[in-house]
Formats: structure tokens, sequence, C-alpha cells
């Protein structure tokens, strides 16, 4: 994420925390075939992510792609925290000035759920051949996924590698 919409984000999080009513709290599931497409949900009131990514070493780069996916709809299209810190393990290696390492520091900049884009209007990808996925949006993130978990992340001067996205299968996406 850019510096600038980490600031504006940590601004509003806690103002959207307070305008949002109790029952915002349970998010339900979108009518996709998976199931695991959530609306959007604000978690603000809990002071940690209520659950992180167990890493597993017999996830497979098939899987992992999906993954990549989900995190990438959790985090820009959707604004689901719950689900895009289920993919982030405790490690969360961050390599952005200014900002701790591990999922707690981001924390309050996501439990509200907010979108930052389309699918449309913005971009995935993730390169089997290195275990990095990329979100592009108003500025272009890279996480490197180890043990089926994201682990480390950077923000600056990246761009998505376009001849090497994975494609996943028809009707997941
Ligand atoms: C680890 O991942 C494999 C492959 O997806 C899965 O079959 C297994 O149930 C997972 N183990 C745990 C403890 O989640
Ligand atoms: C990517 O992850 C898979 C397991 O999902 C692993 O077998 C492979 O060695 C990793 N590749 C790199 C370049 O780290
Ligand atoms: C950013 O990437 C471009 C192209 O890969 C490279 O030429 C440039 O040196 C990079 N800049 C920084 C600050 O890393």
């Amino acid at each position: 994420m850019r510096f600038s919409t980490l600031v504006s984000a940590a601004v509003l999080a806690p103002l959207a925390c307070l305008a949002a009513p109790a029952s915002d709290a349970q998010g339900s599931a979108l009518a996709t075939g998976d199931g695991w497409l959530y609306k959007r949900e604000n978690l603000c009131s809990l002071k940690a992510p209520p659950a992180l990514c167990q890493p597993n070493s017999s996830v497979t780069v098939d899987e992992t792609a999906l993954r990549a996916y989900k995190f990438y709809r959790a985090f820009v299209v959707d604004g689901d925290p719950r689900t895009m810190f289920s993919l982030i393990d405790s490690t969360y290696k961050q390599h952005h000035a200014g900002y701790a390492d591990g999922p707690g520091a981001i924390w309050s900049l996501f439990c509200n759920g907010r979108k930052i884009g389309s699918e449309s209007g913005t971009a995935w990808c993730f390169d089997a051949a290195t275990n990095m996925s990329y979100a592009q949006y108003s500025t272009t993130d890279r996480w490197r996924w180890v043990d089926g978990c994201v682990h480390e992340h950077w923000d600056q001067n990246e761009s998505i590698p376009k001849s090497k996205c994975y494609k996943l299968p028809a009707g997941t996406s």
C-alpha cells in the first residue's frame, strides 16, 4: 500500500469504527460457487485479527494461486479483513519504512473493511515461479507466500510480471 493510502486509512479507520452499527460486525457470504467471498465487515472492535494463517507445507502451488486471488479480493475488492488476515502468517515481514513486522502492525488500517477498488479497475497476479503475488490499484503491492500464507510484503517500485501470471481454472475468478 502506498504511504498516503496508509495514512488516510489510519485516520479514517477509527471514525468508521465509531460510525459502524453493531450489526455490521457480521459478514455474509456472497453467492459464489466456492462460498469463500464475503461482504465487507467492520472488525475494529477487535484489537487483533480474529484468525491468522497457519503455515502448512502441504499446500500446493495451485492452492496458493487460489489463495492469492482470494487475498487480492479480500484486500482490494471486497474489503474483507477476516479473510484477508486469515491468509497472513504471524511473521508478515514488512518492507515499508516506518511499519513494524507482523500482522498486528497493519490491523488498524484494514479492520474496517474498506474497499480499495473494483476488480475491473485493478489487477492481481500470482507468479508460481517465485511464489510472489501482486495487487495493482493506485500502487502495486507484492507479497511472498510461504507454506500457503502471506509471509512478506513490499510496496515500492513494484510491477506485475504480466507474462508470468498464473491462470486460475475457469470459473474461479
Ligand atoms: C494442509 O494442507 C493440505 C493440502 O491443502 C490439506 O490437505 C491439509 O488438511 C492441511 N492441514 C491442515 C492441518 O490444515
Ligand atoms: C514455492 O512454493 C512451493 C510450495 O508451495 C515450493 O515447493 C517451491 O519451492 C517454492 N518456490 C520458490 C521459488 O520458493
Ligand atoms: C525501480 O524499477 C526500475 C525498473 O525496474 C529501476 O530502473 C529503478 O532503478 C527502480 N528504482 C528504485 C528506487 O528501486
